[in-house]
């Protein structure tokens, strides 16, 4: 069976699933949503600019806090400075956080350029300065994240990662994707499956995890010890819950159109009482509603729609509109809208009529009505 905890030293992450950086989505607000629905093991801040940390930039400060009941959290540091990296880290110790988290993954090109992530991969030497500078810098668990590699002729992950332990890191997180491939690429996950066979510090998998099927996939293909989500979050932020009752032997619950309205319409508040104008509130509503709106009926016009509000008003009254239309087709269908859509085709002969065929059944008797923005 698959493993449900690790621990990094001696703080335990139960369950072994882990709320992936983000930038620009998993500041406080995004993760207290995520932990108000459960089932994760760790969150984790977006990336801060180490030297921004070490001067105590205002931004990078705001970027870096957490709520008091946030355990176990990690604050993810980047940069290329080892003396300010340490610096940072050590701020990060100081805030209370339980895990410091070096970046050597990043592939965007404002932090390859000229502040580290990715390029990292490729300078082994600078790489090994930071984290032994960041070792003697604090005493909390200290992971890095990796990709696979900068491109495909240097997928180095378990050198690099090899080295990380030898200087003292505590869990390493690899994404299977290269630098080159961005979010692109086709499943590779040889090198983490590797890295976690040489290595006996935890191994994370990350990259494409998004359901039952991949999470079992990657913890399968790699042996790894636990799994980092990212977009499979913002898309479905229930995914942890779900994953945690799954491996767990419980059904899996399910988000119905009132829990998906209702945290997204409270995570619309939040962004409110948080963000100084409008403009900050909306640009974040869009942000995270286009990758919310995946799966749902009619997600792309409802996409569009939210890209088109002018207003933080025009945008809660699309989300009113679109799930007053999904409550009343979920009412008139009489089957949640995310039961499996099957063909009578596909229904099997007979005297079948086990609670998920009925409902299945349903489903296929009633096809969805027209969009509500039509
Ligand atoms: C919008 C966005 C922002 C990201 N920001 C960071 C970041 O700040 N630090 C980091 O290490 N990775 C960052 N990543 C990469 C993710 O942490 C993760 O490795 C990647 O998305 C693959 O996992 P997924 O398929 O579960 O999303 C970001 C990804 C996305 C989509």
């Amino acid at each position: 069976m698959f493993p449900s905890r690790y621990a990094i030293r001696d703080l335990a992450i139960a369950p072994n699933l882990v709320l992936a950086p983000m930038e620009g989505v998993t500041d406080l607000m995004f993760r207290r949503l995520v932990r108000s629905i459960g089932g994760v093991g760790m969150t984790t801040t977006e990336f801060i600019a180490g030297e921004a940390l070490r001067r105590g930039v205002a931004k990078a400060e705001m970027m870096a806090r957490f709520d008091p009941d946030e355990h176990p959290v990690a604050i993810q540091i980047y940069g290329r400075n080892p003396d300010s990296l340490a610096e940072a880290a050590r701020a990060v110790e100081a805030s209370g956080a339980d895990v410091v988290d070096l970046n050597f993954g990043c592939p965007s090109k404002k932090v390859c350029a000229h502040s580290g992530g990715s390029s990292l991969m490729r300078e082994p030497e600078l790489a090994r300065a930071i984290v032994r500078a960041v070792r003697a810098a604090v005493r909390i668990p200290f992971t890095v994240k990796m990709r696979s590699g900068f491109d495909h002729g240097a997928r180095n992950a378990p050198d690099l990662a090899q080295m990380c332990q030898d200087e003292g890191v505590e869990a390493i997180v690899i994404h299977w994707r290269t630098r080159t491939d961005m979010y692109g690429g086709t499943r590779a996950v040889d090198k983490i499956a590797e890295t976690k066979a040489r290595l006996r510090i935890p191994v994370i998998g990350n990259g494409d995890i998004v359901d039952v099927a991949s999470a079992e996939a990657m913890f399968r293909d790699t042996g790894v010890d636990g799994l980092m989500i990212g977009r499979g979050a913002i898309k479905n932020p229930w995914i942890f819950q779900q994953l945690h009752a799954h491996f767990a032997g419980r059904p899996q619950p399910r988000a119905d159109g009132t829990e998906k309205r209702r945290v997204l319409l409270r995570y619309f508040e939040s962004l409110r009482g948080e963000f100084r104008n409008d403009h900050g509130v909306l640009g974040r509503m869009k942000k995270i509603a286009n990758y919310f709106t995946h799966g749902l009926p009619y997600g792309s016009e409802l996409r569009l729609a939210f890209l088109h509000s002018q207003t933080i008003d025009e945008a809660v009254g699309v989300t009113d509109r679109y799930f007053d239309w999904l409550a009343a087709e979920e009412l008139r269908r009489g089957v949640p809208f995310d039961a499996p859509a099957v063909g009578a085709a596909d229904l099997p002969a007979g005297a079948d009529q086990s609670a998920a065929w009925a409902e299945a059944r349903r489903h296929a008797a009633a096809p969805l009505g027209p969009s509500p923005f039509s």
